[in-house]
């Protein structure tokens, strides 16, 4: 195995020396055939026809050797005098002379060409694998798959065996996040490494830099093991930095004994720079989540405060007042009636502000929701909605109160939109567990045209429902009426529902 490994330059170059003896041979045929019709000096540019592929395909050197060659069986077959094979006139060694000169110069301009040929054919590679990855990161497409794309393209890139990207812990280990192989023999995922013995993650994290690693001969450690195991001969690694701290490194490994070509890190470097920015999108976008997931549970919290409020102190008050009220009504004299009205009238108008305080409370939030669980909300709404509401409740678990409250409330807004804009003649609702996600569907018969950006209620529901990880479609065509799908969490929580009503 490591025999062949090392044979395969000399292969290479034994290959190429008997494709140039044989297009040589093939070319002085041709030679032999014109002879008799023309000069054999003015064919002697017809190996150029020979020099032309090998410096194509295995370098200038290669070329030069096939000239001489080709001058040499030129002289022996063409230019032979009387048995000698020495070149009769200084007119042949001139001829000999120019045609090895250009032979170089062609050589060496058509060696040119192919490297500028396999450069822009890199080049290519490499635009189309960033364009690759950075429509990911547009896309905002999850981490981990931009983690695994990067490390293909990587490896792809490198010309590579494996590949593998990492991330350091704050324990001071590195986890392997994504790998790639261009056979079958991988390299560990979801593992975490210590960066005891020698890695290209130790020494990226030591250096802050890109390191190249030439042996894992002899070395310690879980990684290095890892690489003799799989045959590894020699790594390159590069940094991932996001926000100026060092994030990870991305570490392209070969089992041949060539080494990686001197530019490869600044081909590296280009990738990772896409990484830290689709990391630090998904942190922005985490943070963004989380600062909404806080206003509104600040926003819940102080509807309950203020529900409570109402309900024990200014609600209490007036109960207590209403029935003083009474009995102070019950305590005047029959021959004063104007006063026992006068008393019925305020204790009536107490017994209303009661009411419409209380109304307004459960406007604020709904306790009935903490008591009875989503189901028995949704019906209180249901049953309180101006536009007939057909409900269908497909569970009943309870969910976590965020949920809940998610839950309740686009079903709250979405029926009042019902009422105040869509002129319809009735709603359904429609709620349940489906896909590992909590569904919820609110659908009118009105005009359709809902559009979020008119108002506050859609984009508060879309800020609730995303905050808690969720999505919110929105599908209001004029004329078919409105369509509002949620998908929640399924954050459920042992308590089960109760079947209370309001
Ligand atoms: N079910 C519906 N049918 C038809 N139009 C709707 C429907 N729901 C919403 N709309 C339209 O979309 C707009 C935005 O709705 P949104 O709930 O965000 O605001 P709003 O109801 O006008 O005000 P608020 O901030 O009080 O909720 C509304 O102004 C209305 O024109
Ligand atoms: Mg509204």
């Amino acid at each position: 195995m490591a025999w062949t490994r090392l044979n395969l330059p000399i292969a290479r170059w034994l290959r190429g020396v008997l494709t140039s003896v044989a297009l040589v041979a093939a070319v002085s045929g041709v030679i032999a055939l014109l002879e008799p019709a023309l000069p054999p000096l003015s064919l002697l540019v017809l190996y150029l026809f020979a020099v032309m592929p090998v410096a194509v395909g295995w370098g200038a050197r290669l070329a030069a050797l096939t000239s001489l060659i080709s001058v040499c069986v030129f002289a022996v077959l063409f230019l032979r005098t009387a048995g000698s094979f020495r070149i009769a006139e200084a007119r042949d060694a001139v001829a000999l002379g120019v045609f090895l000169v250009t032979a170089a110069v062609v050589a060496e301009l058509a060696a040119r060409s192919r490297r500028a040929a396999v450069e822009a054919e890199r080049l290519t590679m490499e635009q189309s694998g960033l364009r690759r990855v950075a429509t990911l990161v547009a896309e905002s497409v999850e981490s981990p798959a931009v983690f695994k794309a990067v490390t293909r393209e990587v490896g792809l890139l490198c010309g590579a065996d494996l590949a593998r990207m990492e991330r350091y812990e704050v324990d001071g280990t590195v986890s392997a996040v994504a790998a790639w192989s261009s056979g079958p023999a991988q390299l560990a995922v979801d593992t975490r490494f210590d960066l005891e013995g020698l890695s290209v993650a130790r020494d990226v994290r030591r250096t802050g830099g890109p390191v190249r690693l030439d042996s894992f001969a002899g070395a310690t450690g879980g990684i290095a093991d890892e690489a003799r195991a799989l045959g590894i001969r020699s790594s390159i690694g590069c940094p991932i930095v996001v926000d100026g701290k060092l994030w990870g490194v991305i570490a392209a490994s070969t089992k041949r004994d060539a080494p990686f070509a001197a530019n490869t890190e600044a081909q590296i470097a280009a990738f990772t720079e896409l990484v830290a920015t689709a990391i630090a999108n998904a942190e922005a976008h985490t943070k963004l989540n989380r600062s909404r997931a806080r206003i509104v549970a600040t926003a819940d919290e102080t509807r309950r405060r203020i529900e409570r409020d109402l309900h024990d102190g200014a609600q209490q008050r007036l109960v207590s007042l209403a029935l003083e009220v009474r009995l102070i009504q019950d305590g005047v004299p029959g021959h004063l009636p104007m006063i026992r009205d006068d008393l019925e009238r305020l204790s009536e108008g107490l017994t209303e502000v009661v009411d419409e305080l209380r109304e307004m409370a459960r406007g604020i939030h709904p306790s009935i929701l903490s008591r009875g669980g989503l189901g028995a909300a949704l019906r209180m709404l249901a049953r309180r909605s101006a536009v007939p509401v057909e409900l269908s409740i497909g569970t009943a678990s309870r969910y976590s109160p965020p949920v809940e409250a998610a839950a309740y409330y686009v079903v709250s807004e979405a029926l009042t939109n019902v009422a105040k804009h869509a002129d319809a003649s009735q709603a359904e609702v429609t709620l349940g567990e489906h896909d590992g996600r909590l569904r919820l569907r609110v659908r009118d018969d009105g005009l359709g045209g809902a559009e979020p950006r008119r108002g506050s209620g859609l984009i508060g529901l879309r800020d609730r429902v995303e905050a808690l990880g969720g999505s919110i479609d929105f599908v209001s065509h004029i004329g078919y009426g409105t369509v509002i799908e949620v998908a929640l969490p399924l954050d459920r929580t042992d308590q089960p529902a109760a079947n209370g009503s309001p």
